[in-house]
């Protein structure tokens, strides 16, 4: 439920704060160094890559059914467990709206989401990449969006979207629908709400730039 992810997002950001000392977050200065978490929901793996052929057809590299699809399907590979449970399961209930998306999760039980999330989220590196801070994107990330996505969109929150790598049509295009509402999450239409529009495509190129999601393994 989007209630659990909550609970989960502010007990780690309580977990945050502790550490960093609340006012630090929003304090100029460095931004605290992305660390990967390792935290997933038991999935199987195997059981998980059978049920990933589908989703490949849209979501790996050739992805035929997403041919005719702008923005292309976002990539999945390395993506955090969490996040791809939590987001299959608000698809399937209709918190968050794509009539796609929701025609697969509807075929899903919640065994098979935590194996297909088990099977995308393996070889998660335990390495953040080094930080681009020569693209503009940098320094307007630094100021809005490191202490839950981490230095290059990565983070430590669990149901948080790793945003390294992702391709930029899709970062952009989800930031507008935040903006707009047809994305509901409370705290992006925030965060979007808070940054103009035309910074929009530096930040997603600014994620893009680094590597980390794939399309394929
Ligand atoms: C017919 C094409 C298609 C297939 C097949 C498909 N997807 Fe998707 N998927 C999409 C599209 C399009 C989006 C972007 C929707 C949106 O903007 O909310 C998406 C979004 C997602 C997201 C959200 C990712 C993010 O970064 O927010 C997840 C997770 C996901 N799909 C998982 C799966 C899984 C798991 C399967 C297989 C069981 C699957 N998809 C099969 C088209 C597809
Ligand atoms: C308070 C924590 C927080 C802050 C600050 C924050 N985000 Fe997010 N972000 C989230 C969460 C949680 C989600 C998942 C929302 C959902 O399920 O739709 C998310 C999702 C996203 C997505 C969608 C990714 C995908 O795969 O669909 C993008 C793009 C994004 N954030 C960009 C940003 C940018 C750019 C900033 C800074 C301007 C920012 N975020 C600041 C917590 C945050």
């Amino acid at each position: 439920m989007a209630n659990e992810r909550v609970k989960l997002g502010l007990a780690a950001l309580l977990g945050l704060a502790a550490f960093a000392g609340a006012g630090a977050l929003a304090e100029k200065g460095p931004p605290p160094p992305s660390r990967p978490s390792w935290r997933v929901p038991a999935g199987n793996v195997h059981r998980g890559e059978a049920i990933a052929q589908t989703c490949l057809t849209c979501h790996g590299p050739d992805a035929p059914a997403a041919r005719d699809l702008h923005p292309r399907p976002p990539k999945l590979y390395r993506q955090r467990a969490s996040y791809i449970f939590f987001v299959l399961r608000e698809y399937q209930q209709g918190v968050r709206h794509n009539d796609l998306m929701r025609g697969m999760a509807e075929t899903l039980s919640e065994q098979d989401m935590r194996d297909v999330a088990a099977y995308f989220s393996q070889n998660f590196p335990d390495k953040p990449p080094r930080a681009r801070t020569d693209l503009p994107g940098y320094r307007i990330t630094s100021r809005e969006c490191t202490w839950c996505h981490g230095e290059t969109g990565i983070g430590e929150l669990e149901g948080t979207p790793v945003l390294t790598g992702q391709d930029p049509e899709y970062l952009a295009h989800a930031l507008a629908a935040y903006r707009s509402g047809e994305r509901t999450d409370p705290t992006m239409r925030a965060e979007a709400k808070r940054i103009a529009p035309a910074d929009d495509a530096a930040l997603a190129t600014y994620f893009s730039a680094h590597e980390w999601l794939e399309r394929g393994q």
